[in-house]
């Protein structure tokens, strides 16, 4: 049976030379068709036709996104560079195609490699696209060292793959109950734990988090990264140069759009290989996601597929941990709970969220609010909050109108007392002594649960929820 395959490099002597070879019978394959362009190749892979395609490093089309579409529609690639570019090859490898050959190398030769990507294939070793594998594929993990003056006194630059690196999605439903508070406030509270931390602003709705940090300066952002990343250009030393520390103390932040509708500009492939590079280069990711999680028809343009909330999904589907932050008020908790679900019919482990209840005030629910949250969340959700958040607007101005966070214009506040817990909570550190003893303190003094509240006080009903 002859191997069917596809190439894209008309015009490059390898190619003409195994067209030539595959009509002679010098080699035992078919060029079923000779592509021009991404859209012809993803044609081609769409009708099953060919089993392979030979793709010459050269063409510009060539971006993580069509290697991923390539492997979803089952089509084993093999990259072929000019004679020893190395800079071609470990492009081609960023891709995320394994198999690469020489230009130079024999029409036979070039079938063998043909051969040995659909084996890769069938033994689950696809590419990032192969959805099929079910398993990541890692890109090469280098290790960073800072450069930049203020990295100096830092607990350690970006560790690199060593199991201990974890992805933190921070979500929340829509209402604003306060994704991008916590996000930044975590990951100022997680660095002195846990070193290297970075930021990520991936909400497709609108990023924030370069107002809130008062940057004034543009910083290339998520969108240069996913462009870079798409290319195959992006490694851990771009990605270092590419964020901006916030603050003397405080995290690496990667920005977000600059306007909401460049969304498209996240495709799914190449936010996967962002996840992955981001988990391996930095002791611990925080990214601050949209609210929405429904599964939206899929955009075609030009053969690209684009999808709002597959970057929300993924980070999601993709974190070690989920936190998951709900409005204390009655509305708040009433979009959580629907919303709650939404994230289990998504495939994430409720043994992988933890909750936080932000806003916590006086005056809800007639009572004390904070036992009767609780209640309600073990009663629909069977979930346990982890921390409470005071509301604290006075806190929360003097902030934003810095541009700090709460760690540096607030501390010992309520709600940075709450966020250092959940930094605790999420390093798996325990919170310290004197800050546990001071928080008690300050619970019974002002009956308001800040972190870890007990359960206690009338039960909140349906009714008081509001539905
Ligand atoms: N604990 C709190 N006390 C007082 N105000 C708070 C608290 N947490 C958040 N806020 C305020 O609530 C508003 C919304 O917060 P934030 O922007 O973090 O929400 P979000 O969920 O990211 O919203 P969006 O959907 O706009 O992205 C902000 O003005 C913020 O300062
Ligand atoms: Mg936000």
């Amino acid at each position: 049976m002859k191997l069917r395959i596809v190439t894209a490099g008309v015009g490059i002597q390898w190619e003409s030379a195994l067209v030539q070879a595959c009509q002679d019978g010098a080699v035992r394959a078919v060029v079923v068709q000779r592509c021009h362009d991404a859209g012809d190749l993803l044609a081609v892979a769409a009708s099953g036709k060919a089993e392979v395609a030979l793709v010459a490093s050269g063409m510009r089309w060539l971006d993580r996104d069509t290697v991923v579409r390539l492997g979803s529609a089952g089509l084993a690639i093999v990259g072929v560079v000019p004679a020893g570019d190395e800079h071609a090859e470990r492009r081609l490898r960023q891709l995320g195609i394994d198999h690469v050959a020489q230009g130079k190398a024999r029409p036979v030769t070039l079938i063998e490699h043909a051969r040995a990507a659909i084996a890769g294939r069938m033994d689950g070793h696809g590419g990032p696209g192969d959805d099929r594998s079910g398993q990541a594929r890692h890109l090469p993990a280098p290790r960073v060292e800072p450069t930049d003056a203020d990295a100096s006194g830092s607990a350690g630059g970006p560790d690199g793959a060593d199991g201990r690196n974890a992805l933190v999605v921070v979500w929340g439903p829509k209402g604003a109950p306060g994704r991008t508070t916590v996000a930044v406030n975590l990951a100022f509270e997680a660095r002195p734990l846990a070193g290297e931390v970075l930021l990520v602003d991936a909400d497709t709705y609108g990023g924030s988090i370069s107002q809130t940090l008062g940057f004034l300066e543009e910083h290339p952002g998520l969108a240069w990264a996913a462009r870079s990343s798409s290319r195959g250009e992006l490694d851990a030393p771009k990605l270092w140069h590419a964020t901006h520390r916030a603050g003397p103390g405080g995290p690496r932040v990667l920005s977000g759009l600059p306007r909401a509708d460049l969304w498209t500009e996240i495709r799914p492939g190449t936010w996967q290989s962002l996840l992955e590079l981001f988990r391996l280069s930095f002791r611990i990711t925080v990214v601050d996601v949209g609210f929405c999680l429904e599964e939206e028809e899929e955009l075609l343009y030009d053969h690209v597929r684009f999808r709002r909330n597959a970057v929300t999904r993924l980070a999601l589907q993709q974190a070690d941990l989920v936190i998951a932050v709900a409005r204390a008020d009655p509305v708040g908790l009433h979009d959580f709970i629907r919303s709650y679900q939404q994230l289990r019919d998504i495939g994430v482990d409720p043994r992988h969220v933890r909750v936080v209840v932000n806003q916590l005030r006086g005056g809800l629910y007639g009572g004390d609010a904070a036992p009767q949250i609780r209640t309600a969340l073990n009663r629909y959700l069977g979930v346990e909050p982890s921390v409470f958040v005071p509301y604290d607007r006075g806190a929360m101005d003097n902030a934003l109108m810095m541009g700090k966070a709460l760690r540096e214009v607030r501390r010992g506040s309520g709600p940075q007392q709450a966020m250092e817990a959940l930094a605790a909570v999420v390093v798996g550190a325990p919170a310290a002594a004197p800050q546990r003893r001071r928080l008690r303190r300050r619970v019974a003094r002002r009956r308001t649960v800040l972190w870890n509240g007990r359960p206690s006080g009338p039960t909140m009903t349906s009714r008081n929820l509001g539905w």
